[in-house]
C-alpha cells in the first residue's frame, strides 16, 4: 500500500493511494471541491496527510479486512471525530475508496459489480446532469456557479450524453454570437463561462434546450452567495435579495424556464427555506448539496422539515465509503431522488461513475468537456456491458416526487 501527490484537474495537490492485491494494484485518487459546505469532513494538507498515513500506514496492511465496513470502522476508531480533521478526510476517503477497489479486484469484479452483488439490487443506468455554463465560485462573471442540461426521456445513457454533448457545442457557438468577449473559455468544470447577463444565459439555455428537447438545472451553490446574516448577493447583477425574494425569484424561473432542477437554492443552514419552496412547486426537484453533505444526521433534519425531494451524493463529503452506502439508503428509503456528484477541482478517477451505478443512483452530476469526459465515457462502458448482459432496468421514465 503506498499513497502519492499528485495533481488535481484545476492543478491543486492532492494524494491517490495504491494497494497491491492478489491480481494486481489498484489505485484510488482524491477530489478536493471549490464550494465546500461548512459540514463536510476535513481535509489535511496533503503532506501532512502523507505524514500521517505512513504513521498509520501498518494498521491498513497488518490486518486482515473481510470487507468495505471493517476498513472503515476502522478510520473512524483511528478518528473519533466527526469532520475526521485528525486523520484528514482526504486521507480517509482515498483509503477507503481504495480498498473498495480492491475488494472488487479480488473478488474478479468490476466495482459497479461488485456494489451491485453487495446491494443485491438490479443495475439501472442513472441520467446525466451537465454543467454547461457556469460562474460564481467556479468562474465566470454569473453569480450563478452551474447551469446544467438534463434529458428528459432517456434510452441510454450514451444516447442522452452525446444529445447534451451536441447542445453544449450549440451553446459554446451562441455565445460567440451574443457575447463579444467570448473566448471559448472553460471554467474548472469545463463549463462556459459567459459575461452575459443571468436572464440572457437563461434565455440562451432555454432556447438551446427546447430544441434539443433537453430540460435545465441550476445549482446556485447558494451558500457562496449568503452574506450570513440577511441576504444573499448577486455581485455581478449588482444586487441583493433576502430570503423572501430570493424565494420569488426562483420560483418565478420555475415558471419561465424549462427547469426542473435547482441545487442548494438556499444556504446550508436555511432547512426551512428549502422546504417552504420545496412545498410551493410541484413535478421539480429541489435538491440539497451543501444542505446535506452526505451526512446522515443532516439529511435526518431535512426529512423532518420536508426540504428537499432530491439529494447530492459526494463521497469525499462524509470520508468513507460506508458512510456513503448509507446515506443512499437512507435518501432512498425517503423516496428522494439521489445524484452522484462530481467535484469542480477533481481526478481522472471514474469512481464516482462506478458509485453512481452500483448504488443505483437516480443521476449523475458530469461536466461534458475536457478532463470531465473520463467519467462520462466510464459510464458509457459499464452501460455497454450491463446491456450487452441485457440485465437492464432502462431508467427511462421521469422520477419526480412532489
Ligand atoms: P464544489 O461544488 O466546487 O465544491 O465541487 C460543486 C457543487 O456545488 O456542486
Ligand atoms: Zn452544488
Amino acid at each position: 500500500m503506498r499513497i502519492r501527490e499528485i495533481l488535481a484537474t484545476d492543478s491543486h495537490k492532492t494524494i491517490e493511494i495504491e494497494i497491491d492485491t492478489s491480481k494486481g494494484t489498484v489505485r484510488s485518487s482524491v477530489p478536493i471541491g471549490t464550494s465546500k459546505g461548512k459540514y463536510e469532513v476535513k481535509y489535511l494538507p496533503t503532506q501532512d496527510a502523507i505524514f500521517k498515513f505512513n504513521q498509520l500506514k501498518r494498521h491498513f496492511t497488518n490486518d486482515d479486512f473481510e470487507n468495505q465496513e471493517d476498513v472503515d470502522s476502522l478510520i473512524r476508531i483511528i478518528d473519533k471525530s466527526e469532520d475526521l480533521h485528525e486523520l484528514g478526510g482526504n486521507l480517509a476517503i482515498g483509503i477507503s475508496s481504495a480498498f473498495l477497489k480492491a475488494f472488487a479486484q479480488e473478488a474478479g469484479m468490476e466495482v459497479y459489480e461488485y456494489l451491485l452483488a453487495k446491494q443485491k439490487i438490479k443495475p439501472v443506468i442513472p441520467r446525466p446532469i451537465c454543467n454547461i455554463i457556469g460562474g460564481g465560485k467556479h468562474a465566470g462573471r454569473i453569480d450563478i456557479q452551474e447551469f446544467h442540461f438534463i434529458p428528459v426521456h432517456q434510452r441510454t445513457f450514451a444516447e442522452s450524453v452525446m444529445k447534451i454533448a451536441n447542445a453544449y457545442r450549440t451553446e459554446g457557438k451562441k455565445l460567440k454570437k451574443d457575447d463579444p468577449t467570448f473566448t471559448f473559455a472553460k471554467n474548472v468544470e469545463a463549463a462556459w463561462t459567459s459575461n452575459l447577463t443571468f436572464e440572457e444565459i437563461l434565455n440562451l439555455m432555454a432556447k438551446v434546450a427546447n430544441e434539443n428537447l433537453l430540460k435545465m438545472g441550476l445549482d446556485f451553490a447558494a451558500s457562496s452567495l449568503w452574506d450570513g446574516n440577511r441576504y444573499y448577493v448577486y455581485r455581478y447583477a449588482n444586487d441583493m435579495l433576502n430570503t423572501h425574494d430570493q424565494l420569488d425569484m426562483i420560483k418565478e424561473l420555475m415558471r419561465n424556464y424549462p427547469v426542473i432542477y435547482v441545487e442548494d437554492p438556499f444556504h446550508e443552514d436555511d432547512f426551512e427555506s428549502f422546504s417552504v419552496l420545496s412545498h410551493e412547486v410541484t413535478g421539480r426537484l429541489i435538491c440539497g448539496d451543501d444542505l446535506y453533505t452526505t451526512n446522515i444526521k443532516r439529511l435526518d433534519v431535512g426529512k423532518s422539515y420536508a426540504s428537499t425531494n432530491a439529494a447530492i451524493v459526494k463521497p469525499n463529503q462524509v470520508g468513507t465509503i460506508t458512510d456513503t452506502i448509507k446515506f443512499v439508503e437512507a435518501a432512498k428509503h425517503s423516496k428522494m431522488i439521489t445524484v452522484m456528484s462530481h467535484r469542480s477541482s477533481d481526478t481522472e478517477d471514474t469512481l464516482i461513475s462506478h458509485l453512481a451505478v452500483g448504488l443505483g443512483c437516480d443521476y449523475i452530476k458530469l461536466g461534458i468537456s475536457g478532463d470531465r469526459t473520463a467519467k462520462i465515457n466510464e459510464m458509457i462502458r459499464i452501460e455497454e456491458k450491463i446491456l450487452s448482459s441485457s440485465r437492464l432496468n432502462l431508467n427511462s421514465e421521469i422520477r419526480i416526487r412532489r
